[in-house]
């Protein structure tokens, strides 16, 4: 048989889909053709073996291929799968677990990725304060729906500026979402009196890993719920990245801010796909899968059992072992074992990062806000990304990228990554 390439290969998947890709996001260079996923490991189709933090941009917390996540939906599939009508006992054991530890979640609804889950949100807290206008920060990413898809990776001259992520946008949702400064309480007060009885929703990254790791400042968060409180405006936390993989109970359960909405996905159910929107009982009660209900709700595959068993194996590891423990020490361990290099090599670097997160930014201080990553040398971010790549560590190749480490991860992988870093640094500087 003769041995396909990752070349070959993508020049065949050109032919049958646009770019031979099916997210945008995954068109980098260069483009390797995936064939096999086993705890913290990736490997393609040249057989070429990768330490994964990429993790699918978030979801693997307990790495690829779970084996009691695996069981557990194999299990179900063997015995259920979708009904399109009533109730599931697996919706029933896995919304009393979210509704268990997420502090905001008395109700939850499953939907199947984290964009349905914001614009659920988004639709919810417009029919509830019976007002229009979205408040959203520069460089939080909610998914590709109208609503939010502005000012995300913004180029540096477009920031706080009018910024539609894409063609054929409405302009409608593009002018009535407004863009805020994280970390600045002062931005978004001014834009709520500029808008005073306009803004119904303000939907935020509570660390806005979608630009890397950008930690609130102390009262940031708090501030938010106060200000949202007094200005009548529902505080969305988009959980899809910081849900589960934080904390079981999310990163409202680490900061002590609730939420009055909150949308979890990705780390939930370890890489399948399922998704959810949770608050509290009277807000989502308004959802038409309640009688009477007048917010529309629905999705032929909501609820399905691959996606829920998932979800619920994941959280009972979560429950049941220190799967947080592990992954916050090896994160740590990485945190300081990149500075100890940096230090040693005399590298101007930072080392952002929370938990199992982390990036290095090549840039002398902690960000604060997007705007701040301009000093970022994003050149070199990506070339350091292409060298740990050639050394057998897949870190996303593209600028501003996070990296995350799962519970499959061990203190071996960490050493090779740390060892494969000091190599890849001295090449290139
Ligand atoms: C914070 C956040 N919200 C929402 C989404 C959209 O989720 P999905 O890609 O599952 O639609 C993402 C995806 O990366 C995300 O990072």
């Amino acid at each position: 048989m003769i041995k396909q390439t990752n070349d070959q290969l993508y020049q065949e998947a050109n032919v049958y889909s646009p770019g031979g890709v099916h997210t945008s996001i995954r068109n980098v260079d260069p483009h390797l053709i995936f064939t096999h996923a086993e705890g913290a490991y990736i490997k393609d189709v040249e057989g070429n073996k990768y330490i994964d933090y990429q993790a699918a941009f978030g979801p693997f917390v307990l790495g690829h291929n779970h084996p009691y996540v695996n069981d557990k939906v194999i299990e179900s599939i063997s015995r259920t799968d979708l009904f399109g009508v009533g109730t599931t006992d697996l919706e029933i054991e896995l919304s009393k677990k979210i509704c268990a530890h997420v502090p905001s979640s008395e109700q939850v609804l499953f939907c199947n990725s984290g964009s349905e889950a914001t614009y659920h949100a988004i639709r919810l807290a417009r029919a509830i304060t019976e007002k229009t206008k979205l408040i959203k920060f520069q460089g939080c990413y909610h998914g590709w729906h109208d609503y939010v898809a502005r000012n995300m990776l913004s180029e540096w001259d477009k920031i706080g500026k009018r910024d539609p992520g894409s063609a054929g946008m409405l302009d409608e949702a593009i002018d009535n979402t407004l863009v805020c400064t994280f970390n600045d309480l002062e931005h978004v007060e001014e834009t709520l009196i500029k808008n005073r009885d306009q803004v119904a929703a303000m939907i935020i990254e509570p660390i806005p890993h979608n630009i890397g790791c950008v930690l609130p400042e102390d009262g940031f968060l708090a501030g938010l719920k106060r200000l949202c409180d007094e200005y009548n405006v529902l505080l969305i936390f988009d959980e899809v990245i910081t849900g589960f993989r934080h904390s079981i109970g999310g990163f409202q359960k680490i900061s002590g801010v609730t939420p009055d909405l909150t949308t979890l996905g990705k780390a939930m159910a370890n890489g399948y796909p399922i998704a959810a929107v949770a608050g509290k009982k009277e807000y989502m009660s308004r959802f038409n899968t309640q009688p009477g209900g007048d917010v529309w709700f629905a999705g032929t595959y909501n609820g399905h059992a691959v996606g829920t068993a998932a979800s619920l194996a994941t959280i009972e590891m979560m429950e049941n072992e220190p799967v947080h423990e592990h992954i916050f020490e090896l994160g740590n361990r990485m945190r300081s074992g990149i500075e100890e290099i940096h230090k040693r090599l005399g590298i101007n670097a930072v080392v952002a990062g929370v938990g199992s997160v982390w990036t290095t930014y090549f840039m002398d201080s902690l960000p604060k806000k997007y705007g701040d990553l301009q000093k970022n040398d994003s050149k070199l971010y990506v070339v350091y990304r292409k060298k740990l790549l050639e050394k057998g560590i897949f870190k996303m190749p593209m600028n501003l990228k996070r990296n995350h480490i799962s519970y499959s991860h061990t203190n071996k992988e960490i050493d090779q990554t740390l060892e494969a870093i000091e190599e890849v640094l001295l090449e290139i500087l």
